[in-house]
């Protein structure tokens, strides 16, 4: 048994704050700290009650900085680590020019490999300790996925995607063969350690229906796997799917009427959505996910947070890069607000911290072990630096509250605010960053 002290200023969130002055959504400490054993937290409290609880544990002294529950992307491709930036166009266009091309190199493990390698350390730099990702058609690109994962012992969620039509034939797998190498591949990582395998039909344009009933089989039999997909990007989008799937009564019924729709299933986007498919989200407990830098980057539009949230609709909220613009989600947090601000929903800063870290992990049902600095949670921990840079510093000198500070954070933030990341209790940024690779 391994004991360690990490000791900070420390915020957790219990649930999502109504606004700024609801104190008793989070626990905030000056001095606070949390017993590491084993990886997991095992208590939470201020640090004289710590030390009193484990008097002889070593102590990592991180004040002033400010420890959180490290940051989750609850959508993001791993086959874009060098798509992100391409210039100049909207969905269909960016996907065909630079998108699919760059995808099909992953049908190399050697290549996979090295871009996972280089996937999870971008990921760590900017404090994400959990994301969920579309890997590419490939089963070599999820098994480089998911070994990378495991080496770091991280939480990651992520599947091969299925499409069987409107791609380079290179990236094309059959309803037969979607279905087995998904079957293979939940044997292979779900639920192995932190690993667990996501369901991930593209979207609507690049799979037959003959492919979404496939889905809905793997969906059946096997409820335990989140689902994953996109929803209601871009307009020419839109009409397309409606040509392919003349039957379906809007997007959202073609994988309504696959039976895709449930509590653990993630539609990337969801931006514009007719008022039956914000019924029929309700009524399933699907979780739209709001991908603020990709909408803007890609002049999709803008997601209605407030719309879903009157229904009762949690969502989450992403990177998606490459599409994204940064693999930070402060920078996702800032970008949020500018898209929500622009229809008069400002958001909160502490209603962002959460909703990138526990209301994440709810998205996901996964609150009892990520997204919190709970105790009997596993210890992935984001240490952020308010005065990261000169113009933060100099922003700080005039702040006088939590919340002015978590601001600053959220809009002039970045992975140069990333002091520190704790995966599984283990210091992976800087202190062991090459033991937590794991291979270096
Ligand atoms: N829709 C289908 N595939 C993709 C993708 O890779 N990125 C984005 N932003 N939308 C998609
Ligand atoms: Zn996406």
């Amino acid at each position: 048994m391994t004991e360690t002290v990490l000791r900070g200023r420390l915020l957790t969130f219990h649930r999502a704050p109504a606004d700024g002055n609801d104190e008793s959504a989070y626990t905030y400490h000056e001095d606070g700290a949390l017993l590491i054993r084993d990886g997991m937290i095992a208590k939470r409290g201020t640090f004289a009650e710590i030390t009193r609880a484990a008097p002889d544990a070593p102590v990592t002294d991180h004040r002033p900085k400010l420890m959180m529950a490290g940051f989750i992307d609850t959508h993001i491709h791993f086959p874009q680590v060098q798509v992100i930036a391409s210039w100049g166009a909207q969905l269909l266009d960016w996907l065909n020019t630079y998108t699919f091309p760059e995808e099909t190199r992953f049908a190399d493990r050697g290549h996979a490999d090295r871009m996972a390698a280089a996937f999870f350390d971008q990921l760590i730099a900017h404090g994400t300790t959990t994301a969920v990702a579309f890997c590419s058609v490939h089963r070599a690109s999820v098994d480089a996925f998911f070994a990378e994962a495991a080496r770091r012992d991280m939480a990651m969620l992520g599947g091969k995607v299925l499409m069987d039509r409107n791609a380079p034939e290179a990236l094309l797998d059959t309803p037969q063969s979607g279905y087995d190498d998904t079957t293979a591949l939940i044997g292979e990582w779900h639920a192995r350690g932190r690993s667990r395998y996501v369901i991930s039909p593209r979207f609507a344009i690049t799979s037959t229906p003959e492919q979404m009933q496939m889905a809905q089989v793997l969906a059946r039999e096997n409820p335990d796997c989140h689902i994953q997909t996109h929803l209601s990007e871009n307009h020419d989008e839109i009409a397309y799917t409606a040509s392919l799937y003349p039957q379906a009564r809007d997007y959202l019924d073609v994988y309504e009427s696959h039976g895709l729709l449930r509590a653990n299933t993630l539609l990337g986007h969801a931006i514009h959505l007719k008022p039956r498919e914000v019924d029929a989200l309700a009524a399933t407990g699907a979780h739209p996910v709001f991908c603020p830098t990709s909408n803007l980057f890609l002049g999709s539009g803008l997601f209605d947070r407030a719309r879903l949230e009157r229904r009762g609709i949690r969502s989450g909220i992403a990177s998606d890069v490459g599409a994204g613009t940064s693999y930070s989600m402060l920078q996702t947090l800032s970008e949020g607000y500018k898209v929500l601000q622009l229809q008069g929903q400002a958001l909160h800063p502490l209603q962002a911290f959460d909703w990138a870290t526990r209301g994440n992990a709810a998205v996901l049902g996964m609150e009892d072990r990520i997204g919190t600095l709970d105790e009997g949670t596993h210890a992935d921990v984001v240490v952020l630096d308010s005065n990261a840079t000169e113009a933060m510093a100099l922003r700080m000198d005039r702040c006088q509250s939590l919340a002015e500070e978590l601001f600053v954070l959220q809009i002039m933030g970045d992975d140069r605010a990333i002091d520190e990341v704790y995966v599984n209790g283990r210091a992976c940024k800087h202190r062991d960053r090459e033991a937590c690779a794991g291979r270096r």
